[in-house]
């Protein structure tokens, strides 16, 4: 199939181009923009359109693609909160995503931002390298017998217990639809408020719907111990972020770790180093000494970029072979 790959940058075309080697390869045409109303006609003429992230999905780009002759909306992620998929349905495009790729990858990047934080590795790292070898403001704390709440306990969320329950914590969990290995695995489940109330550590891992839009606002983090850490590698649009800053100033929030971030799209992914941020919600998030942000790249592992190559070009072998594919998504 004729394939316009949207926010491309160097490493997609690389896995993507590797994994493109079955029996039937498709047309590959990567374009570096991302999918918008105003970049939605290069697909013109294209049977697939293949988005990330932070591309735009909604109904309006659907209408045009429908139009160019797109008929496959094939995500190279887990999340399409981007994507109107009543809108999809309507105009009779099939969109399919990547549901699983490497969980670990993210919830080892969540370790990671919980371990930074807690021990400053980013401010030790640069005062090591300004010759600065005093230890004052570093002091870290054991995570051994901490309380780690873990909302959303799916696929990475359940990973994110795995390793916690390594570093023997103590660890609670919110969701609807509670993990049996999670509970094997020593995990207590909890409603969110005895959660909120009760962890030393919380990290987000359920993803951005409707209903958990702001599921961190500032009632929330007001029943939030004092000194909380607080990780969110999931989306940004969870946490209220003018709510969090107010906390971070008070004093009451003690460490963030951020992956995501609610204004992401205008950005992650792009080198904006020559620039003014001119975003000053997160400047302000900047200046914080117990604040670190990576640029959603929680996934980005060899191993999560090959199997999302591998998974998004089997989703549109499957739908062209047989009509059908597994990871398709319903209209919610
Ligand atoms: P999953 O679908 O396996 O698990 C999500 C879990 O959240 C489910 O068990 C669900 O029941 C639960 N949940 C839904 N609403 C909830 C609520 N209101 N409260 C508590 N739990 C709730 O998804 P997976 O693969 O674990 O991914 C989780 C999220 O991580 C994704 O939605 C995506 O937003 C994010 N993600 C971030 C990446 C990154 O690079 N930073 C990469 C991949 C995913």
């Amino acid at each position: 199939m004729k394939v316009a790959v949207f926010s491309t940058k160097p490493y997609d075309e690389k896995f993507l181009t590797l994994a493109n080697t079955g029996a039937c390869p498709h047309e590959l045409v990567f374009f570096e923009p991302r999918l918008s109303e105003a970049t939605a006609a290069l697909a013109n003429g294209f049977d697939v359109v293949c988005a990330f992230v932070n591309d735009d999905v909604s109904a309006g780009v659907l209408s045009q693609l429908a139009a160019g002759g797109t008929r496959v909306v094939a995500l190279r992620c887990a999340g399409f909160n981007n994507v109107d998929l009543q809108a999809a349905q309507t105009l009779g495009i099939d969109v399919v995503r990547v549901p699983a790729y490497s969980p670990y990858a993210v919830a080892e990047h969540t370790a990671a931002l919980i371990l930074t934080l807690n021990r400053q590795i980013h401010r030790a790292y640069h005062r090591i390298r300004d010759g600065n070898f005093s230890l004052d403001g570093l002091l870290g704390f054991d995570l051994r017998g901490r309380t780690v709440g873990v909302i959303g306990t799916g696929r990475i969320g359940l990973e994110v217990v795995r390793i916690m329950r390594g570093f023997d914590c103590r660890v609670l969990c919110n969701d609807s639809s509670p993990n049996p290995t999670a509970r094997q695995l020593g995990a207590e489940y909890v409603d969110l408020d005895t959660l909120i109330r009760t962890a030393d550590i919380v990290t987000l891992h359920c993803p951005l719907t409707p209903e958990t839009h702001h599921l961190i606002d500032a009632d929330a983090v007001a029943k939030m111990k004092a000194g909380v850490m607080l990780i969110n590698t999931s989306r940004g649009a969870l946490l209220d972020t003018s709510a969090i800053i107010q906390s971070l100033k008070s004093g009451h929030i003690g460490y963030l770790g951020l992956d995501v971030y609610e204004e992401e799209d205008d950005l992650f992914f792009e080198d904006l180093s020559n620039q003014v941020i001119q975003d000053d919600v997160f400047a302000r998030l900047l200046t914080f000494p117990n604040v670190v942000i990576t640029g959603h790249q929680a996934f980005f592992t060899r191993n999560a970029m090959e199997n999302i190559a591998l998974t998004t070009l089997g989703n549109i072998t499957e739908l062209e072979q047989t009509g059908k594919c597994a990871n398709t998504l319903g209209a919610q």
